[in-house]
């Protein structure tokens, strides 16, 4: 349902979603398979950073497995977004690594919501991004209508989701959706390029920052910038960073 690539010389974890003759769509085993790899990269030391991307020219993700949750009542269709949450959106929101969302394709539904829970998204040219679900009677339960209009702002967001139409890799970058686009041959490599460039950085401020930054949407977010800022002073890296700055050399950070 998903591969696991070790990219030692970026020191980044790819995880693939392997159903493209399902556009990728999320089904419970390929939510279990991601939160099972997740959990072990989060302790991985030599990993720095996660690329996730779906398999195949045609989609990042389609979405939730329609077929999979097309006879649920309402109790499981609670727990259905309550567990994908748990295990995946918010564990990859709130991961102790950045996490880029490689949009090689169709990023619809929740495919699109996985996308938002990832820290930076890069996407093809051809990509294709929306929140179909309102045409399926339904609404966003994986995060949709609480991070899309956080980061496109709220006019934008109804108007994705009321309408229910995709709009192109282009249309998104203009209104902040995505961070960059690129030719679908070089969405990979942009990605790692990316992701080289967390190498010069210390993993607990990325950490720490993702935590930060998060947080700016709940009351006491401030507090927790505070808090996050100090503890750094505990660390390594901090002496690290500093020396090396004053010393006019770059830092050699402990991973
Ligand atoms: N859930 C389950 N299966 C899905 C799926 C989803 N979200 N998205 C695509 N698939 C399946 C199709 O059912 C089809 O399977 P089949 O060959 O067994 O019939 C296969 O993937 C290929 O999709 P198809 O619709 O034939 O491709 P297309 O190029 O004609 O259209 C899309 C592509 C993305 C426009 C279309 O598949 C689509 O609208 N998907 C659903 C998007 C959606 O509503 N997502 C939100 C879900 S909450």
């Amino acid at each position: 349902m998903i591969n696991y690539i070790e990219n030692e010389e970026h020191k980044v974890a790819i995880l693939e979603i392997n159903r493209p003759d399902q556009l990728n769509a999320l089904n419970n085993s390929v939510i279990s398979a991601i939160d099972r790899e997740l959990e072990d990269i989060r302790q991985n030391k030599t990993i720095r950073s996660v690329i996730i991307r779906g398999v195949g020219q045609k989609a990042f993700v389609a979405g939730a497995d329609i077929k999979e949750f097309q006879e649920f009542n309402q109790e499981e269709a609670r727990s259905l977004s309550v567990k994908g949450k748990e295990c995946l959106f918010d564990k990859i929101a709130n991961f102790n690594k950045p996490v880029i969302a490689c949009i090689n394709g169709y990023a619809l539904g929740g495919g699109l919501e996985l996308a938002l829970a990832s820290h930076i998204r890069i996407a093809s040219e051809t990509a294709k991004l929306g929140l179909p679900e309102c045409s399926l009677g339904i609404i966003p339960g994986y995060g949709g209508t609480q991070r899309l209009g956080r980061i496109i702002g709220i006019g934008k967001a109804m108007e994705m989701i009321l309408t229910a139409q995709m709009i192109s890799a282009i249309e998104a970058k203009e209104i902040g959706l995505v961070n960059q686009i690129t030719d679908s041959e070089n969405i990979l490599l942009k990605c790692l390029e990316i992701s080289k460039l967390f190498h010069r950085t210390s993993p607990e401020s990325l950490s720490a920052a993702i935590k930060s930054i998060n947080s700016c949407f709940y009351p006491g977010g401030s507090a927790v910038e505070s808090e996050e800022f100090a503890k750094l002073f505990d660390t390594l890296n901090f002496q690290e960073g500093v020396s090396a700055f004053l010393e006019k050399r770059k830092p050699n950070f402990n991973q």
